[in-house]
């Protein structure tokens, strides 16, 4: 048998097939400025800024880009008002409950990051739900990222490294890059080839710090929920104009 052409549903013509990134990062800001614009409360920008998360997710899926990670909450986003904390956590557990069914039905691999044993109970069950019930699908892999902060991230891995060494597992001088990465909550994904930060913010606000360090960074003043795929096709135009250099000349 022949094998299946590769398909890729509406790339736009102007972008180069064989230099997409592979991996996407977003920094999904500006909620809650798109929602005081309209005279309506922050958490309606968080309600709206699912449904963006929800289209580029297909988008890269459509166009062939195998890996989206969104940065959703951070380790800092507890000191947010309390409504606002339970809101997002409400609406993280009933997206993915309402979603799953669906993106097991595309092959979406979903992943989360970050310091998961201190959320809600009733989201971590969610979590590990949607872990393990996708956790065999070839599609897109996509990673949320919540009660997630690099420097936390890297913390956390010296000390599960420190504990092998202690218990005589391992000795310092065999401490690497490959050997830290492996203890990264993001160990077998590929770094990102590109960080699109939403709502004009030139920082990358404890992200992905380790995985980021060649990324390309396209910031956008559009606001999250205002970002589709427009935005998203002119942030791939500007990757594709950058010559990346891994710092050689
Ligand atoms: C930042 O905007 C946005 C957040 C802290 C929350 C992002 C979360 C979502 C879009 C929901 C994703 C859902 C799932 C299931 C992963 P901001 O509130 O800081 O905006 P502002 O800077 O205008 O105040």
């Amino acid at each position: 048998m022949t094998p299946k052409p590769v398909v890729l549903p509406k790339l736009p013509t102007d972008l180069d097939q064989n230099r997409l990134p592979q991996h996407v990062a977003v920094i999904m800001d500006g909620n809650g400025r798109w929602a005081k614009q309209r005279g309506l409360p922050r958490i309606m920008g968080h309600q709206r800024g699912v449904d963006a998360l929800k289209g580029l997710l297909r988008c890269c899926d459509d166009w062939g880009i195998p890996a989206l990670t969104a940065y959703a909450f951070s380790t800092e986003n507890w000191g947010r008002p309390l409504e606002e904390v339970e809101f997002l956590m409400t609406l993280f557990e009933r997206v993915l409950r309402r979603e799953l069914q669906e993106m097991m039905a595309e092959n979406v691999q979903i992943r989360f990051v970050g310091n998961l044993s201190s959320l809600p109970p009733s989201l971590q069950t969610e979590i590990s739900r949607s872990m393990a019930d996708t956790c065999h699908n070839t599609g897109i892999q996509f990673t949320i990222a919540t009660n997630y902060g690099g420097r936390q991230e890297i913390v956390q891995a010296c000390q599960a490294i420190a504990r092998r060494v202690q218990q005589g597992q391992l000795q310092p001088e065999q401490i690497d890059e490959s050997l830290l990465e492996q203890h990264l909550y993001t160990q077998g994904l590929v770094h990102p080839d590109l960080l699109i930060r939403t709502s004009g913010e030139m920082r990358i606000s404890n992200f992905l710090l380790w995985q980021l360090a060649y990324a390309e960074i396209y910031v956008t003043p559009t606001l999250w929920p205002d970002f589709d795929r427009t935005a998203f096709h002119q942030a791939l135009l500007a990757y594709q104009q950058r010559e990346r250099r891994f710092g050689k000349i």
